[in-house]
Order: C-alpha cells, then structure tokens, then sequence
C-alpha cells in the first residue's frame, strides 16, 4: 500500500520502514526533502534563543573544560565572546515559535501525533556539535543548511561509559558502524539508544524531530499517582479471615499475597490506564505558553458566524480515543472530557486539524454538545479564533 508519506522515506516507505527501522536501525534517507530550504535563519534561531521562554543552550566543544554546556537565555554579548567555531547553539520547541517549522510536522503524521516531542534545531559552527552520545527518543535529523557529518556508532544503555563531563552525557567509547556528510534536504533517522556523533562541516542548521516513549519509570510513578487520587482513605489493605499467625512479628506469605491481588485489581483498570495515558502523552511542555494566549472576550458563536476560523494553539498537544463505554475521550494538554461518540467525525476533525475552516464546522452548529466541547477547547486556549490579521 502506498501513501503519501512514502517520499519522506526515499525507497524504503513507510511500511517497511515501520516493519524494519522504527525503533530498530538507522535510516540515512539521501534528499528525503528534496531542494530543503529552512523556513528560519541562524540569527533568527539566536533571536529566539535571547527570549526568557525558550529553552536554548549552547555546547562548546573546547570551553572552560571539553564539551562546556551553557544554558539559555542567552544575550547579544554572549553572542559576541563565541569563538570562530568548534560550537553550536540548540533551541527547543521551535515548532510552537515558528509556524513554518510546525508545518514539517505534517509530514511525519504517518507516526502517532502524541509521540511527538517537539523540533529541536541546531546552529553549529564548523567543528561544532554536541559530542558522542545517544537518546531515549527516536529522532528524524533533518539537514536544512550547511553539511554535516554523522557517524553512527554502538547501540547503548543506562551502563554505556560516559566521560567525566559535569554537563553533558558523552560517551566515553564510540565504535563507528557508518558514517555520512549529509547536505541540505538530506535526512537521518536514528532509533532511540544508538550512539551518534554530529560535527558540522561547514555552518549549518540540523533540525531534530524527536518521539517520545514515557520510561516505566515514569509510568509508574505518574500512573499510580493518577490512580491514587481516584481512591479513598476507606480502599485499604484489609485482612478479614485472618489466621492467628504463628509468629505476630513475621510477615507471612498470604499478607503480601493479599496485598498483590488488591494492587493487581487497580491496576488492571484498563479505562483508568488508557485514561491516564492520553492525559500523560497530551501534556504540554510549556504550560505558561499556553496560558498566554487564552482569550478571554473570544465568543465561539459570533466568530464562527462572523468566517472566523478556529486554529490550533501551537503548543497544544490532541489526542482522542473510544472509551469501552462507546463515548469517545478527548485530550488536551494533560487533561480530558468525554463526549457522545455521535461527535466521533467532529473530534477527528479537531485533533487532525491544525485550522478549522468554518464551513468544516458548519454541520455542528446545532449540536449542543458539540458547540459545548469548542466552546470549552477555546475558554481554555486549546482552540483560538482566527485574529483577522492571520
Ligand atoms: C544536534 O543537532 O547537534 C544534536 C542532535 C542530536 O544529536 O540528537
Ligand atoms: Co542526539
């Protein structure tokens, strides 16, 4: 089966590179983006790098000790100390800063949305780069200016060597498997614990389009924390039936049985587990961003009527699932409501949709329930009116 996204993946397509590379191998994808132009310049990723909401660093190859890291905001002057080369500048989450980077993401939609982290990219001098290492996450490494050269090295682990860096986590051995001079348009995909190694060849952007996988770590922690806060003080550990035990002071097997089965049966929640992922995968990494553009005179109602559009707030993170319950789960930003699955078209509608014309919402227009959930979408700044000068 072909599908747009195939071009993206050169020869090798989406199906065989879900079936033989996502999380498993590196793919270098030669002109993946052919003629690739970068919707930003270097002094425009160092603008933002000066803004107090932006997360930026800058890596040093030979600082004040090897692989010196200094963290954003930065300001002109520090700009103006940088050596000639041997550095580069990363930004986060550009993609809610820059439209034009945001718009990239669509070709990437043959993943799920809410695996994505964020776009990440990088300015580095030649030399620059940010030392042998690897990630958790999977990454696109998209070349949009200059060359670069990758290496790719040993697939790695929490027990991989690291130098003696007080900031970065480099490692200490690289065993080089390939290598490759990416030019503009040139794309490499890298599975999460693969070592790689960037240096810039001449000045260039790099533009990293990450996935996320939440660490069991993680999950745990967050999940039962969601999960104890849906219990209260009466679910307790309760032993009716219990025999005289022959020691009081030990701690018998059927104690800790006991407790496994009642911690195995709230676990085994699968709506409270599915629930608590959606809100979890849906979190936005900037919350404050997302607060700021919350309108509070926005009337839903007017500016449909009047052809305004809804949009997608950059930083919003959709996703949606069916309930068992047949009622369909909408998340945004870390949080949930539930709707009548007869909104099912108008939910797909929202979460795939970056702008949404208002003839696309026309249908909707007499149904409570659905002007209900836009109308919510907007109070809490998920959803925005299209401003006229947009
Ligand atoms: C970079 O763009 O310099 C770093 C990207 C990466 O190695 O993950
Ligand atoms: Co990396």
């Amino acid at each position: 089966m072909t599908s747009e996204f195939d071009a993206l993946l050169g020869d090798v397509g989406v199906e065989r590179f879900l079936r033989e590379y996502w999380q498993r191998k590196p793919l270098l994808i030669r002109q993946a983006i052919p003629g690739y132009s970068s919707p930003i310049e270097p002094n425009e990723l160092a603008g933002l790098s000066l803004e107090e909401e932006v997360e930026s660093r800058i890596v040093l190859k030979d600082g004040e000790h090897p692989w010196q890291l200094r963290r954003g905001p930065f300001a002109d002057e520090d700009y103006q100390q940088l050596p000639e080369k041997d550095w580069t500048l990363l930004v986060q989450a550009v993609d809610q800063f820059v439209p034009e980077v945001a718009d990239l993401l669509q070709r990437f939609r043959f993943l799920p949305t809410w695996r994505l982290d964020d776009v990440m990219i990088s300015y580095a001098t030649p030399g620059g780069g940010v030392g042998p290492h690897f990630d958790n996450y999977d990454v696109f490494l998209l070349q949009a200016e200059g060359q670069r050269r990758w290496r790719i090295g040993q697939h790695c682990s929490s027990e991989s060597p690291l130098q003696d860096n007080p900031d970065l986590r480099i490692l200490r051995d690289f065993d080089c498997q390939d290598e490759w001079v990416l030019e503009p348009g040139d794309m490499l995909y890298i599975p999460p614990g693969v070592a790689h190694d960037g240096v810039a060849e001449t000045d260039c952007l790099t533009f990293s389009i990450g996935f996320r996988a939440p660490s069991y770590q993680e999950v745990l922690v967050h999940f039962t924390d969601y999960l104890a806060h849906q219990l209260n003080d009466d679910a307790r550990y309760s032993d009716a039936g219990l025999k005289q035990p022959q020691d009081p002071a030990a701690i018998d097997p059927e104690a800790v049985d006991r407790l496994q089965q009642s911690l195995l049966a709230l676990v085994q929640d699968k709506e409270a587990l599915a629930t608590w992922f959606g809100r979890h995968m849906t979190e936005t990494r900037y919350p404050e961003l997302m607060q700021s553009y919350i309108d509070e005179d926005a009337d839903l109602r007017a500016g449909l009527s009047e052809g305004q559009a809804l949009l997608h707030n950059p930083s919003v993170r959709l996703a949606y699932r069916v309930a068992a319950n047949d009622q369909i789960q909408v998340f945004a930003s870390g949080e949930h409501c539930a709707v009548p699955s007869r909104l099912l078209a108008l939910v797909q509608l929202i979460c795939n949709q970056a702008y949404l014309a208002p003839q696309s919402l026309e249908q909707w227009h007499q149904d409570d329930e659905a002007m209900e959930l836009l109308e919510q979408l907007l109070d809490k700044g998920y959803l925005l009116l299209e401003r006229d000068d947009e």
